[in-house]
């Protein structure tokens, strides 16, 4: 059983970032000391603040219960539901005794900790087609899909549409154009469904887009910043899978070469060799690679870059030419965890987020779906 919160209120110093556009000033920080049981919310200082202090802060919410998805905001610099974070637990990350808030990043401020939704985040859902397109002829009455199917699917579903994820996004950041986390999530949302009767359309159309499923680093932000487990780089893992594997679309942006690249040269070393990937990407992927007139005008181009990196020790000549070593054994590990995986006769695609079992049900894996399962709509 929870434990009853027995604090007393106690003062906590919120550090602001106010800004309005239409005032024509720039941005400032204003700090003010509310009073409330460490147990309380973030939300709840914040309203505190705007109701004894200054009436004018500007904070969007409304459940006050992490379903709504509106009070997305950074506290102490990370992403977060205002709502959905205790004051304690703020204090503890804050870095000066001050806990910090400011508005998501990666969209534009409309006032103070408010950030316009509509320029990104729904711009970007929009672009994915987010609905079902009913595979045909419609049934009379309801589709029967395989439970699994949904279940796999539900992670996605659980999005509140918060942004968090597109607040710290690192690739949206650099390309403010990137899909993002978010709405790429959402595509896993049709993708993955059985119903869904552009599953090649949507995946061909995301892998093709410069802008789409090969343009995530892989940073990881997005899984750590969503306060509802969604795991949004995990879900455009699968569309990548899903893209590569089972439709075997070979991408204008090379997504598809790269990987094949990468991971050849693992399994081949048991570590990358860097030197070795942007030839084979682009010309192949066997060590003669290099020699295709595409990869030498790849090579040329990323001259600056290369220069750089050896005048910076980032890349040795040595290192260059030769694939890093690890001993005998280390590598026919590695080579027999590719055996392992390659060898199967299926993909499974782990859920994690859903987990135990019905009671109605022999006790089995429903979180583990086998990829093939997927087309079995009745
Ligand atoms: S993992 Fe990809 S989608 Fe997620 S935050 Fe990083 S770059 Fe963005
Ligand atoms: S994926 Fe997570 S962080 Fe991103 S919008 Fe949905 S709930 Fe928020
Ligand atoms: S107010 Fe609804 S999620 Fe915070």
């Amino acid at each position: 059983m929870a434990e009853p919160h027995t604090k007393p209120p106690q003062p906590f110093t919120l550090r602001m970032r106010r800004y309005d556009p239409e005032s024509g000033q720039a941005p400032y920080w204003q700090e003010h000391t509310i009073e409330l049981e460490p147990h309380r919310s973030v939300l709840e200082g914040i309203l505190q603040a705007r109701d004894r202090f200054d009436g004018s802060i500007a904070i969007r919410c409304s459940c006050r219960q992490a379903i709504c998805g509106s009070c997305g905001v950074r506290v102490n610099g990370e992403p977060a539901l205002a709502c959905h974070t205790h004051l304690d637990a703020a204090m503890r990350g804050a870095r000066d005794g001050v806990i910090e808030i400011e508005p998501m990043g990666n969209m534009p401020v409309i006032k103070d900790l408010i950030v316009d939704m509509d320029a990104v985040h729904w711009r970007k859902v929009q672009r994915v087609t987010p609905w079902l397109l009913a595979k045909q002829p419609v049934p009379q009455r309801e589709y029967l899909v395989p439970r699994e199917a949904m279940v796999d699917v539900t992670q996605t579903m659980a999005c509140i549409q918060c942004g968090a994820c597109v607040s710290d996004c690192l690739a949206m950041e650099v390309d403010p154009g990137f899909i993002g986390p978010a709405a790429l999530a959402k595509a896993y949302r049709f993708v993955g469904d059985p119903r869904d009767a552009q599953q090649f359309e949507r995946v061909n159309d995301l892998a093709q887009d410069p802008r789409g499923i090969f343009d995530c680093t892989h940073c990881f932000n997005c899984v750590q910043a969503c306060p509802k487990d969604v795991n949004p780089m995990g879900q455009i893992m699968r569309l990548r899978r899903i893209a590569t594997v089972d439709h075997h679309i070979v991408d204008r942006n090379n997504g598809e070469r790269h990987e094949a690249a990468f991971t050849r040269l693992v399994k081949d070393n048991g570590l990358l060799w860097e030197a070795e990937l942007l030839p084979r990407s682009y010309g192949g992927n066997s060590w003669f690679g290099k020699f295709a007139p595409r990869a030498g005008k790849e090579l040329l181009s990323s001259l600056p870059a290369i220069i750089k990196a050896l005048l910076r020790g980032k890349v040795t000549p040595a290192g260059a030419l030769r694939p890093h070593k690890i001993p005998r054994r280390d590598l026919d590990s590695v080579r027999t965890i590719y055996d392992k995986v390659e060898g199967r006769g299926e993909r499974y695609e782990l859920n994690l987020f859903i987990s135990g079992h019905d009671e109605d049900e022999q006790p089995s894996a429903p979180s583990a779906v086998p990829a093939g399962e997927a087309d079995e709509s009745r």
